[in-house]
């Protein structure tokens, strides 16, 4: 069970890097990157299980037949790759496949990749935790199974005390979210940032606040996957901006500087 991290495949550890090289099967999702995928071994059989967006596949079957092919190519003594964007256990459902994997008595080893909200953070230099100032941050999904809002009443208090928030999947709902989160008290001031693609050669950062991010994501056409960061903390530091006549403060859109040592 690998985590592939958000895309770029200087991103990805050690321990993924060297599995992959000595994988007879892997079992990728739709979010890992062609980069990535290019590293795998010719001999290496590749498998895309990944959900896609209007394949009107069920959830419940899809992961059974995602469980039922680990648990067949395991049992054949293959070494077998799960390959999963960011990490499997970060709103993966990484642990749903160790299980199915233990019920037929297949060995697993889990090695952990960076999270999209991490990487988004640091890429964005968006600090989650900073001395003085926070002493705690909040992952979410802006999903639920039952796409219900009702998890955010605990953590919108959180974010009322000054707790950044990194939210996953919430691209669909946002407009949804964003008003339940203005009607609870939260400030529509509020920094919140999107960003698009992270890592990749085209990421891209819309930095906006709560009252506006909607508008600036309809008017952007940013493309998926996109993860959002909000909160006092979401503001990006020394990104570079993609218009610099904008003078406005508030609605920045920027390219993010993917700056890398060589
Ligand atoms: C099913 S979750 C999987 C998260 C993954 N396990 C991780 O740790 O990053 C999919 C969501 O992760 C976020 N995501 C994953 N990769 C991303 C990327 N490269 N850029 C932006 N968001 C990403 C998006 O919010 C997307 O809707």
């Amino acid at each position: 069970m690998v985590g592939a991290g958000p895309g770029d495949p200087e991103l990805l550890t050690v321990r993924a890097h060297k599995l992959l090289q000595s994988a007879d099967v892997v079992l990728h999702d739709a979010l890992v990157s062609q980069e990535i995928l290019a590293l795998l071994p010719n001999g290496a059989e590749r498998i895309a299980v990944g959900k896609r967006i209007g394949d009107g596949k069920d959830q419940t079957a899809r992961q059974q037949e995602i469980n039922d092919l680990l648990a067949r190519h395991a049992s054949e003594g293959k070494c077998v790759v799960r390959l999963k964007a960011g990490d499997p256990f970060m709103f993966g459902r990484g642990i749903e496949e160790v299980r199915a994997l233990a019920a037929v008595g297949a060995p697993c080893e889990v090695v952990p990749g960076i999270t999209a909200g991490i990487a988004a953070a640091e890429l964005c230099r968006i600090p989650l935790t900073e001395r003085y100032r926070n002493t705690s941050a909040l992952f979410c999904t802006g999903q639920t199974a039952d796409y219900s809002l009702s998890h955010f009443s605990a953590v919108i208090e959180l974010m009322k005390a000054g707790t950044p928030l990194v939210m996953y999947m919430g691209f669909e709902q946002l407009d949804k979210i964003v008003r339940r989160f203005i009607d609870s008290g939260l400030s529509p001031e509020l920094p919140a940032c999107a960003v698009s693609r992270v890592s990749r050669s085209d990421q891209a950062l819309v930095a906006a606040t709560l009252g506006t991010i909607v508008e600036q994501l309809r008017e952007r056409e940013l493309p998926l996957p996109v993860v959002f960061i909000i909160g006092e903390h979401a503001v990006p530091e020394g990104a570079v901006r993609e218009n610099e006549d904008r003078t406005d403060q508030t609605d920045q859109v920027y390219l993010t500087d993917l700056v890398k040592s060589e």
